[in-house]
């Protein structure tokens, strides 16, 4: 297969490509990221050498780039990984959520209607729903995004369906609870966590902390990625949640134990504004239809992300020594 992956410098699309080609190793894979602050050429260079693997730099909202890249490389399907991601940024900026995450997203359908490419896979998030104080949302619940950054993930995703119901475009969509592993660009609460105490610094905690949220090990991701591109329908919506649920002080306090470290290393700030309280997927659906279990328990991927971390300093030290910024604790930390 020859796939396309927008996005595959970031956390979840390096993943996703490093675990793709392992799986299948004569495929042909071409990266297409824009390399933003989030995207990092370094989260790949042990595959630049592979045969199967190729990078381009460009940008989703140019038309004429993926033209080109779509028929240089016989592209048959397209994976988008590619976003604005950190509800805090967009808090503070969200002009550049909504270019990519649904001009960039329109962009994409185009060029996958054009070429009558077979199979156009939209990642996005359970944050389209909005809040829930009970029961699980699933693929049929209506969306009430909170956050500009989720509410242009829910511009993209009724987009994308919209071209299946309009031009039967083959498009799936995905909303995944939170995701966490390796190469997380650290502004995201559990990179930022681990990779403060690692500093011993302080961790931030928003509001009270008892905000929930379903924690989903990246390897569970890529292999419900995997199910989708392979055996997923057109049309079709996919929930995709490891059923942790968690608040922000319990997954705190797993980190602290750890480190050995006490709760004296928290530091409760301000709460985000719009933060919402909890979310929750229910996932029956990939699980009946397609046979996805998750396998990594929260406290296995715990291990292994601080582990990772742990053994990668100079990965995190790079980017929070330079031009990294915690956009939202920064305001109420002496740190950036
Ligand atoms: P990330 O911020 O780590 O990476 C995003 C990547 O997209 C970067 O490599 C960046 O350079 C690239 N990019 C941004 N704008 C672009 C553009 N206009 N053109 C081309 N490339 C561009 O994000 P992530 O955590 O890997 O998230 C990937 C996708 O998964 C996003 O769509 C996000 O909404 C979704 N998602 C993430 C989570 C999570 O917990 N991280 C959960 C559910 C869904
Ligand atoms: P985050 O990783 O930004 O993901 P999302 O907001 O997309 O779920 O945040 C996860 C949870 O952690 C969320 O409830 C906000 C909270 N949080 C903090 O308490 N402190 C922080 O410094 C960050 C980044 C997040």
């Amino acid at each position: 297969m020859n796939l396309l992956i927008t996005g595959g410098a970031g956390f979840i699309g390096s993943n996703f490509i490093r675990y793709i080609l392992k799986v299948n190793p004569g495929w042909k894979i071409v990266n297409y990221d824009k390399l933003t602050y989030a995207g990092n050429p370094e989260n790949l260079l042990d595959l630049q050498n592979l045969p199967g693997y190729s990078f381009v730099r460009g940008d989703i909202s140019d038309s004429a780039a993926l033209s080109q890249v779509i028929q240089d490389h016989h592209i048959e399907a397209v994976i988008n990984y590619a976003a604005e991601t950190h509800v805090d940024r967009s808090i503070n900026d969200p002009e550049a959520f909504l270019k990519t995450n649904v001009l960039g997203v329109h962009c994409l359908l185009e060029q996958v209607r054009k070429f009558k490419l077979k199979k156009f896979i939209q990642i996005s998030t359970d944050e389209v729903f909005g809040s829930l104080a009970q029961g699980k949302f699933n693929e049929e619940s209506s969306f009430h995004p909170s956050s500009p950054y989720a509410a242009a993930k829910a511009g993209g995703d009724l987009l994308v369906q919209a071209y299946f119901t309009t031009y039967t475009t083959p498009v799936i969509v995905t909303h995944s609870s939170n995701i966490y592993g390796p190469y997380q660009y650290p502004e995201k609460l559990l990179p930022l966590f681990i990779t403060n105490l690692l500093e011993d610094k302080t961790v931030p905690l928003y509001g009270d902390g008892h905000h929930v949220r379903e924690w989903l090990y990246i390897e569970d991701h890529c292999r419900a990625i995997e199910a989708i591109l392979e055996h997923g329908v057109p049309g079709q919506v996919y929930n995709i949640g490891s059923g942790e649920e968690k608040t922000n002080v319990q997954v705190t306090e797993a980190l602290l134990a750890l480190f050995g470290k006490s709760t004296d290393q928290i530091s409760f700030v301000p709460d985000r504004p719009g933060h919402d309280v909890r979310y929750a997927v229910d996932s029956q659906k990939i699980s009946r239809e397609l046979g996805w279990q998750p396998q990594v328990s929260f406290e296995q991927g715990l291990a292994a992300t601080v582990e990772w971390y742990k053994q990668n300093p100079l990965w995190w030290s790079k980017i929070k020594n330079g031009e990294f910024k915690n956009y939202y604790a920064a305001q109420y930390l002496n740190y950036n």
